[in-house]
């Protein structure tokens, strides 16, 4: 259209140039002829011909669409058929060594036509390049839709048809052909030769040959048949293959899609640039032929793969939509770009490259694990999204070990996963890539302080008087039992007794005991012994063993090494002496060298264990020992039992008299408006909550936790920042600047310099009722539902966790102290705040 537009003055004919013509512009200037110089001309070819080459990497279905970028799921009933190349990996691989010549000729044939690089393989070298094709049918309601924003947007198609192919190519072998039902349904059975592979599945092996007649006079009357093919390829006598050169713009592709002609009238180009990748676009820009477009590059992919709550599709849809505008905003600047989006039913995932960028000097499988730990702790906190993990396994940032070669990070940032299949590499060992220890401290230091504990001076000073005691013969205690309800705060309690205690310099073991530990016997004992011995926990057998002997080799012989074999998960081989005992002997025994092992390094020790109701009753058989032991305190807490099934290794705790007892009461209701502004990081709260507060007649921290966070997360409470000034104007309660002072985690309130009074602040912070309503039905809710705190207080720490990610954490932080080891039900400080 736009050659007839512009005439080529050589080619003026004689009339044209002696005989006066009637030309628009004599009439009215409203008809004016447009003419336009050569170099316009040359522009407006040059940038159809890149409309036309943008148009091939889009499908049809968003060239067709008015409006490219207009975010409008369209359903619509399809047929999906999945190609599933196997050996494409090693192909490339082929090719990129037989020089650029090659990757051109792959990459150009894959783009014209998928059909010819059979051919072309099998012509190349038979069997020597595998390379397999599975193809699987399905049919049914897809969802077209278009996601991004800020100039990069992307397509996707999901439905029911695509779960379907996934499915199907699992019993679809190289070679195969399988129909999942949802397409085997629209066929007409009589004509196949099939088999039957599983409910959901056929696999077509052959076209009756009535039927394939019939197809044949189809063709005949298509007029496609294969000679009407442009060859992409000659293999001549010596089968060498020789590439015809293709042009994209022939006639027969843009024949066969005629969209590329549509986006070439529309001039919709710049809408189509949107979609496709910077460094492609800045090759395309060069105007060079599509063949010459082809770059093999080494770049780092990173895969993210979120899987959503349970949701409408409208939500799932804009959750997609979501993730990727942030995604391709992390990834952006740093060479990063989004290949592929996949949405499934279950799972949503994304491929990004790093790398495709010539200049980056940073190192880019680098750039691409510290993007992928940014990405995850990002997208977790999203609305919707129940799990997400980068690379390719759950949770976590993994890599293999050329990129970890490649990454030039410390080695120590890395752990040893197990080995993995992965796609075109094979088995691989995989490594999991951390960050946090240089995040610790570095990113966030109000992580490494935590507020004071309230109200439980009798219970400091009972402990403190123990510590006293300890490495005296006739002390009274050797033990310290903290009794309690759930949410009673006796996790806190074991947080505040390990600051005391190092305050001390008096080392110590933590341990929190999840259900688990009670069914796996000496579970409890292990991780003691190794924390005493100074050996990993989770090192192999033959360094622990090799550690014991070490460390163990004045107090135990050679022989007696076996009795602590199932204790320690060694193999340590069977003396004579220990096959021949009876079994009460070779306990007593056992009994004999632990006693040996705990009295031996004369350190002063605490041994703190959370949750002792979970202990196994062979562990404390034998820890029991240590109340004997007189430079070692143990200190356990325990639920109080609501039931009489009290587990025996309780009753035999309860039962000695060596361990005195400390029952938590209720937290003094003068510190219940601390609490208050503790759990919400607030100075102040309103007058109205602390009166809410009191007239509770559950006043168990966990409680107030709960009902406050669940009124934050209704949007019955808000948190707002103001001067003191203003703070007057409002009926808010400031609770004493030390209960609300942050002091570093290993020191004590004491030993801390006073903070501030509030009135000579700049800002302080303040908890409003912000809706009564919602603030009742939230308070009723957690009523109705008193027994189910515990969840009640998941979800609100989930929701709370999303508003207020980084002002929260503080507050969960006092109760990892005593929680290293097992974390199972505590409050951590890892970003979601609570661990469950
Ligand atoms: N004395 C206290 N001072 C400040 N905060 C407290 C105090 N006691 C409890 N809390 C807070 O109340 C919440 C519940 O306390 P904690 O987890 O210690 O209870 P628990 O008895 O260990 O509960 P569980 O039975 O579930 O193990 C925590 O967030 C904790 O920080
Ligand atoms: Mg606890």
């Amino acid at each position: 259209m736009q050659g007839e537009r512009w005439r080529n003055p050589s080619k003026v004919s004689y009339q044209e140039e002696n005989s006066p013509r009637w030309r628009a512009e004599f009439f009215a200037p409203v008809f004016k002829e447009i003419t336009q110089s050569l170099p316009e001309v040359m522009e407006i070819q040059s940038q159809n011909r890149r409309i036309r080459l943008l148009a091939t990497m889009v499908p049809d279905e968003l060239v067709n669409t008015a409006n490219l970028l207009k975010k409008d799921p369209r359903t619509f009933i399809g047929i999906v058929l999945l190609a599933d190349v196997s050996g494409l990996t090693m192909l490339c691989e082929m090719y990129k060594h037989a020089g650029q010549g090659g990757s051109i000729s792959l990459n150009a044939t894959l783009n014209a036509y998928f059909g010819y690089i059979v051919q072309a393989v099998y012509s190349y070298g038979g069997d020597v390049i595998k390379i397999t094709v599975r193809f699987t049918v399905s049919a049914g309601n897809l969802t077209f839709m278009v996601i991004g924003g800020n100039g990069s947007y992307h397509y996707l198609l999901a439905g029911p048809p695509l779960e379907e192919v996934k499915l199907a190519k699992k019993v679809c072998l190289p070679g195969d052909l399988v129909l999942a039902g949802s397409a085997w349904g629209h066929c007409n059975p009589s004509t196949y030769e099939y088999v039957i592979k599983d409910t959901y599945n056929v696999k077509i092996q052959s076209l009756k040959t009535s039927a394939r007649q019939a197809a044949k006079r189809t063709t005949i009357l298509g007029k496609s048949d294969s000679s009407t093919r442009t060859k992409l390829f000659t293999v001549d006598e010596n089968f060498s293959v020789y590439w015809e050169r293709i042009d994209p713009y022939d006639d027969l592709i843009i024949a066969a899609r005629p969209a590329i002609t549509e986006a070439v009238l529309r001039q919709i180009g710049k809408q189509l640039r949107t979609f496709v990748v910077e460094s492609v676009l800045r090759l395309t820009d060069t105007d060079q032929p599509l063949e010459y477009l082809t770059e093999f590059r080494q770049v780092t992919a990173m895969y993210v793969n979120v899987i959503p709550m349970k949701c409408s599709v409208q939500d799932l849809l804009r959750l997609v939509d979501d993730i990727f505008v942030h995604l391709v905003g992390m990834i952006k600047d740093r060479g990063g770009c989004v290949i592929r989006v996949w949405l499934f039913h279950k799972d949503i995932s994304f491929l990004t490259v790093f790398g495709l960028e010539k200049n980056s000097n940073e190192s880019v499988s680098k750039t691409a694990l510290q993007t992928g730990v940014e990405v995850r702790n990002l997208i977790k906190n999203f609305y919707g999204v129940q799990k997400v993990s980068v690379s390719i396994t759950t949770a976590q940032v993994t890599c293999d070990l050329t990129t970890l070669l490649r990454s030039d990070l410390p080695w120590d940032r890395f752990i040893q996963q197990d080995s993995k299949m992965l796609n075109g590499v094979g088995f691989s060992v995989i490594y999991e890539y951390i960050d946090d220890v240089a995040n610790f401290g570095k990113t966030d230091p109000e992580l490494l302080t935590g507020y004071p504990i309230l109200g439980r001076k009798v219970e400091m000073n009972i402990l403190s008087l123990s510590l006293d005691d300890i490495g005296l013969a006739n002390r009274e205690h050797a033990g310290i039992l903290v009794k309690g309800q759930s949410g009673s705060g006796k996790s806190r309690l074991l947080d505040g007794f390990v600051t005391l205690i190092k305050s001390r310099d008096i080392a110590t073991v933590t341990l929190t005991l999840t259900p688990e530990f009670a069914i796996e016997p000496y579970s409890v004992i292990y991780p003691i012994l190794t924390e005493i011995l100074d050996i990993d926990e989770y090192c192999s057998v033959e360094v622990r063993e090799q550690k014991m002997v070490k460390q163990l080799g004045n107090v135990v012989s050679l022989e007696e090494f076996c009795y602590l074999n199932e204790i320690m998960r060694v193999r340590f081989p069977i003396s004579k002496r220990c096959t021949s005992e009876p079994e009460f002997e070779r306990q007593a025994q056992t009994v004999k060298i632990l006693k040996g092992i705990f009295a031996m390094p004369k350190v002063r020790r605490c041994i703190l264990i959370d949750n002792v109701q979970n202990m196994d009753l062979e562990s404390w058989q034998l820890l029991s020992l240590i109340l004997d032991v007189k430079h070692i305190l143990f200190i356990a807490s325990i639920e109080i039992p609501l039931d009489d099934l009290v587990p025996k290794a309780v009753s035999a705790i309860y039962a000695d008299k060596r361990i005195a007892h400390l029952t938590l009461e209720r937290i003094n209701p003068q510190c219940l408006t601390a609490l208050a502004c503790q759990i919400l990081n607030v100075q102040a709260i309103p007058e109205f909550l602390e009166r809410q507060l009191h007239s509770k007649p559950n006043k168990n921290p966990s409680y107030c936790q709960a009902l406050l966070t669940a009124a934050l997360s209704h949007g019955g409470l808000q948190r707002v920042e103001m001067t003191p000034k203003k703070a007057t104007e409002y009926k808010i309660m400031f609770s004493p600047v030390h209960m609300l002072t942050k002091i570093p985690l290993c020191a004590l309130p004491e030993d801390v310099a006073p903070a501030l009074p509030w009135e000579r602040r700049l800002k302080i912070h303040a908890c409003l009722i912000s809706n009564y309503h919602q603030f009742e039905s939230s308070c009723q809710s957690l009523e109705t539902n008193a027994y189910k705190i515990d969840s009640v207080i998941q979800r609100a720490a989930r929701l709370l966790m999303s508003h207020w990610n980084i002002s929260v954490q503080p507050n969960a932080q006092p109760n990892q102290v005593c929680s290293p080891i097992k974390t199972t039900k505590v409050y951590s400080s890892s970003s979601s705040g609570y661990d469950s």
